[in-house]
């Protein structure tokens, strides 16, 4: 659920994942300077209940403007005084008053006077304050409406840590139209190590707020979580934590908090930034309280943004849940965050693309309940099976198998039993993940998970094709005679035949286009490259990282025959109608409905209300994604159909 985002707020740009520096509203009791926080940071937060309470503070910010008493002309969160309430007990300020106040100030994203209800509190409190919380949320909301405000909204989502709370908070706060949703009081929970509940709070908060809205984490500003809450499709983080740990001289890092004290003896840091590359750390520990602070602080800065930055390469390269697993090893809590994401995989891989620019890499045992491997487990069975043999191979060979074992001609169906996968089709075998994945030797009871899948899915076969025509025979090389005993077949474009039951769960090629395709293999590397007609035309490409099948416009008509509405299929309305059919981009406002099961990066036909075919491209957004994003890019259009 990792994302790259751009907001438009007020008509500046931030790019998201990204972290908002908390900033004292007082410019003395700011430790890290300006230059700095502009150098590095596109949106800050600060505290406007702070500002209010504070005469000299609120009487600049009233006069001159929230963005020049913190210094800083972009983006500017406020937070309304909600923390203050949850660690005293009370504030001093109606929650009308204090979100007319951000108005007043002139800020771009404020927040509504939401109760913060802590972690494990008995359930009457927990409903108690999420009423009072809804109730206030929405006052505001009519406030900014009746009032004509400028200002964005926060409408934070509580509920202790009832998840039903959440999920009710959640599905409130989006009726009312909030344009940010933090996750709320989670402070504590982080403070504990308690990532299990985090992640779940956050899953469960996410899963019934709109996928076209930023949702930020309160409170979380420590690195070593953002990896896990941005694949849990958090996309923004704010950090107090820069400044209170260097107050404590506790130095930030990717994987965890250092004492200054504990690495005072090493030579060098173990970080580049331009505080550790200018001192040792025995020489940052003699400095004066204030400046040691200062520095301190100035490192953890840095590498917070380091790590937001590593995590948008990773999104970038496909390889976000690879990095989510290695910070996950870096504490055993982190790890029982991870661990309870399984419970959700059914949800979260809707979002998760169906080809990665990086291969899979296994690291434990959790890797087995990745999205990639559960995608493949369900779209086992979009194949249609008629003779299944069930083979093993052994773990020497190198994928892909059918480059790698004696080529057989075959038309039954081979699965290669894997420990990961569950069964690698001998003729699908190239399709992403299946080839692309590194899997180290497993131990013998990581072997053994699977079972139950196994299991489930042979009944279903056995249901299928009955149980005579399913043969579980030993090792494929030893049994290599079975197949060359079958009947002879068109192999290769057998292969294509099912790599597109695969990819659409429809036969595409049916018996009487196999006699008359035409399949194109490199000259070089024997690989499939191409699938012309009987007239030697192009019907699709095979891409070669992922071996997906690309359709030319021929083979998007064909798709278009072959699949029936609305799968595959994303209706725009008459409005992009013909720029569409020029080949032009389709961007999401144009969209008007989908197939609700699309995934990310799926090749997808573009048509209008009557199912008229206009185009085919490439889905930016899943099917929930394209039913509700108003703005950007939905479908890179690949060619336009006149
Ligand atoms: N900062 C940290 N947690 C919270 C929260 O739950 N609500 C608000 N408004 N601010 C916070
Ligand atoms: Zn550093």
């Amino acid at each position: 659920m990792g994302r790259i985002g751009i907001l438009n707020i007020n008509g500046k740009k931030i790019e998201t994942p990204t972290i908002m520096p908390v900033i004292h509203p007082n410019p003395k009791k700011q430790i890290v300077s300006m230059d700095l926080i502009n150098k590095l940071a596109d949106v800050i937060i600060t505290n406007s209940y702070i500002t209010y309470r504070t005469k000299h503070l609120r009487e600049i910010a009233e006069e001159k403007g929230i963005h020049k008493l913190i210094g800083f002309d972009k983006v500017i969160v406020t937070d309304s005084g909600s923390f203050q309430l949850g660690v005293y007990g009370d504030v001093d300020v109606q929650p009308l008053e204090i979100v007319e106040f951000q108005e007043r100030i002139g800020v771009d994203v404020g927040t509504i006077l939401d109760i913060p209800t802590p972690p494990d509190v008995d359930r009457e409190r927990a409903e108690k304050e999420l009423e009072e919380t809804l109730k206030r949320a929405k006052a505001s909301i009519e406030l900014k409406k009746e009032k004509g405000f400028k200002l964005l909204l926060n409408g934070t989502v509580q509920g202790s840590t009832y998840l039903d709370l959440r999920q009710k908070s959640a599905k409130e706060m989006a009726k009312l139209g909030f344009d940010i949703y933090p996750i709320g009081a989670v402070v504590p929970l982080m403070e504990q190590y308690r990532y299990r509940d985090v992640a779940e709070i956050i899953i469960n908060s996410k899963m019934y707020l709109p996928t076209n809205k930023p949702v930020h984490l309160f409170g979380c500003g420590h690195p070593m979580f953002f990896a896990l809450a941005v694949a849990l499709g958090c996309d923004l983080f704010d950090s107090a934590a820069y400044a209170l740990y260097a107050k404590d001289d506790r130095y930030l890092t990717e994987r965890g908090t250092l004492h200054l004290e504990e690495i005072k003896d090493l030579k060098a840091f173990p970080c580049s930034c331009p505080v550790c590359s200018s001192y040792t750390p025995k020489e940052l520990a003699s400095l004066n309280k204030k400046d040691r602070e200062r520095l301190l602080a100035e490192h953890n800065l840095y590498v917070t943004f380091e790590e937001i930055n590593r995590i948008k390469q990773a999104i970038r390269d496909g390889s976000l849940w690879e990095l989510v697993e290695e910070r996950c090893r870096c504490h055993p809590k982190l790890l029982e965050g991870y661990r309870v994401v399984r419970k959700y995989m059914d949800y979260i891989e809707k979002f998760d693309p169906i080809t990665k620019k990086s291969a899979f890499f296994y690291s434990g045992i959790e890797s087995m309940y990745r999205p990639e491997v559960l995608r493949h487990k369900k779209r086992l069975k979009r194949i249609k099976y008629e003779k299944v043999y069930i083979t093993t191979v052994s773990s020497s060979v190198e994928k892909p198998y059918h480059e790698n074992l004696n080529v057989v001609e075959t038309d039954v169906d081979i699965l290669i039993k894997d420990p990961v996968f569950g069964f690698i089709p001998y003729y699908i075998d190239t399709i992403y993940p299946l080839s692309q994945h590194e899997i180290p030797e497993l131990f013998d009871y990581e072997k053994e998970i699977n079972k139950k899948f196994v299991d489930e899915f042979i009944n279903w076969l056995k249901k299928k094709v009955g149980e005579d025509n399913i043969l579980d025979i030993m090792t494929y090389n030893y049994y290599i005679n079975y197949f060359s005993a079958t009947k002879k077949i068109n192999a290769d474009a057998l292969r294509i035949r099912k790599m597109l039951q695969y990819q659409y769960g429809f036969d595409i090629i049916d018996d009487e286009l196999m006699d008359k395709i035409k399949v194109v293999r490199s000259k070089t590397t024997g690989r499939l490259r191409q699938v012309l007609d009987e007239n030697g035309d192009i019907l699709f490409s095979v891409r070669s990282n992922d071996n997906l099948l690309i359709p030319s416009e021929k083979g998007a008509k064909l798709l278009w025959k072959k699949i029936p509405f609305p799968r595959y299929r994303v209706v725009v309305n008459k409005e992009a109608e013909e720029f569409a059919r020029e080949g032009r981009n389709v961007f999401a406002k144009f969209v008007i409905d989908c197939d609700e099961e699309l995934r990310p990066y799926e090749e997808v036909l573009v048509v209008n209300e009557n199912d008229e075919l206009l185009a085919y491209g490439t889905t930016i957004l899943n099917g929930i994604e394209l039913r509700e994003f108003n703005y950007g890019l939905a479908v890179k259009v690949r060619g336009g159909i006149n």
